[in-house]
């Protein structure tokens, strides 16, 4: 699908011409502010009784010159705020591509009464950009999409200024994409050693030339490194553990250049182990890696965009199976910091992994840490599929994820971490063990177990990704089932900013 804008003068190509229509309030007023260039085959069509303009309607008709053209209803601008206006978009191109249109044009302006005519195009290209993605490799018969070009007519922009924001979008997009892809990817294809590969090979060919460096360790390796809470839980695989480190530095770098780290949680496929999910609990677990494909989506992008920040990002990759060599309850694992885990539940195995990639991660003494998981189903009980949980040490850390996630119109929400859920976590026989009372502040409990793997007073949040990331079926520019890529923007923002 290409992207352009075209100046005024050229005659309309395009088999759909797309305008905006304002509902200027009481009486089913409309209004548009249509490009002149557009003004006198629309007018007299835009005075339709019946066509009400508001948010989300939308009215095909046919101009006195014979264009098709459709009208997009966008209620009172008063009410528009750029998440309404994203959604709705979203929403009319899914329409549009359905109906096996091959081209558009879009009349900006008429769009634009609210936001200015740069931002809207921002919104548009984001929106169509992410509606656009569908995962249909396993489909014999694909759906192809027709379209191909869409143009918007504008003047504010040339098309070098447009041809520069779709590329800083599509970094953006494109992770977003990349990141569902490995979310939907399916578990017996995308097992630890072939995620390994596959992260490889996007750093060596997308982020090839940018400053990005990997270092892949195999389980040799990460015995060396005494990571045995990862370890445990790889032990009933038939597949080596891997940790995928990767570190950007950008162009103008200083001893004082600010260093941020991701990592990410990357259970493959979580059975729950010998505490096994019951079968209804156990499909749609190939999401538990969602962690990590969601930190790597974030480094992607802010090394495309150029971010001024060091950024380093650690995947723990593995799968949590059942094996006469498995992990089993009751076992007692010193982690790599040296403290001693009594496993209780080896169902709770993403902050097994964790605890010893967060304790690596520290080493590398960066100044801050965000760690993101598919961690507890309790998320999923606390905030539902919209809203992602946020805990931490550090309260301008969490501040500033707020302001990211506002800017990026995406949901976050702070959960407490208190000396009482400390408490709950001591054990009789070691130091902690990995689950807290059974149903009680179960996103919570698992975030003040990792707290124990964070050293050197390192400000560090963790996300519980487990309701965002995948299904949002609320959201238009998500797909309604399978991997949502949410969290990449706003970790993105945080990156960049
Ligand atoms: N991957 C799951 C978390 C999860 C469960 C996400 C359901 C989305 C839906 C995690 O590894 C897990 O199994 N957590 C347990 C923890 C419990 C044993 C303390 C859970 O949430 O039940
Ligand atoms: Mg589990
Ligand atoms: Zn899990």
């Amino acid at each position: 699908m290409k992207i352009e804008v075209i100046p005024s003068k050229n005659p309309v190509k395009a088999e759909l011409l797309v305008v905006g229509v304002w509902n200027t309030g009481t009486e089913k007023k409309k209004s548009a502010k249509i490009d002149s260039f557009h003004k006198k085959g629309l007018v007299t069509l835009l005075n339709l009784d019946s066509f009400e303009a508001g948010l989300g309607k939308t009215r095909e008709v046919t101009t006195a010159d014979g264009q098709r053209a459709l009208l997009v209803g966008l209620g009172n601008s008063k009410e528009l705020t750029p998440e309404k206006f994203r959604r709705s978009i979203a929403r009319v191109f899914k329409s549009i591509k359905a109906d096996q249109v091959s081209s558009l044009e879009v009349d900006l302006k008429s769009f634009s009464a609210k936001l200015k005519e740069a931002t809207t195009f921002d919104i548009f290209v984001e929106a169509f950009l992410l509606a656009n993605y569908s995962f249909d490799k396993y489909k014999s018969v694909k759906k192809e999409s027709k379209l191909k070009k869409v143009e918007f007519r504008t003047v504010k922009l040339t098309k070098a200024q447009a041809a520069k924001k779709i590329e800083k979008i599509e970094s953006i997009t494109s992770s977003m994409n990349f990141t569902r892809d490995l979310v939907n990817e399916a578990p017996n294809v995308l097992h630890s050693e072939k995620y390994a590969q596959i992260v490889e090979k996007d750093v060596k060919t997308t982020l090839k030339g940018k400053g990005v460096k990997i270092k892949v360790l195999n389980k040799a390796d990460i015995k060396k490194e005494k990571m045995n809470l990862f370890l445990s839980v790889n032990a009933g695989s038939y597949y080596e553990p891997r940790l995928v480190h990767l570190t950007y530095t950008p162009k103008k770098v200083t001893s004082k250049t600010k260093h941020i780290a991701l990592v990410g949680k990357g259970v493959t496929f979580d059975t729950g182990g010998y505490s096994l999910k019951p079968p209804g609990s156990m499909v749609g677990m190939k999401f538990d890696m969602g962690g990590s494909a969601t930190v790597y989506g974030a480094f992607r992008a802010a090394v495309l965009l150029g971010s001024p920040y060091k950024i380093t990002c650690v995947l723990a990759i593995t799968d949590n199976m059942v094996d006469a060599k498995g992990n089993v309850p009751d076992s007692i694992i010193t982690g790599r910091n040296g403290k001693t885990v009594e496993i209780l539940n080896t169902d709770a195995e993403g902050r097994l992994c964790l605890a010893d990639a967060l304790d690596y991660t520290c080493d590398l003494k960066p100044n801050v840490i965000i760690d993101a998981a598919t961690l507890t189903g309790a998320c999923l009980v606390a905030f539902g599929k919209e809203v992602c949980a946020v805990l931490g040490n550090d309260k301008s850390l969490v501040k500033s994820l707020y302001k990211s996630a506002e800017n990026v119109d995406e949901y976050i929400w702070e959960l407490p971490i208190i000396q009482e859920y400390r408490d709950q976590i001591k054990s009789n026989i070691a130091d902690i063990k990995n689950i807290g009372a059974p149903a009680r502040a179960g996103t919570a409990i698992g975030a003040v177990f990792l707290e124990n793997f964070i050293k050197n007073d390192i400000a560090w949040a963790h996300l519980d990704i487990a309701g965002v990331c995948d299904s949002q079926d609320h959201l238009p520019y998500c797909p309604a089932k399978g991997g949502s890529g949410l969290m990449v923007r706003t970790l993105t923002d945080y990156l960049t900013r």
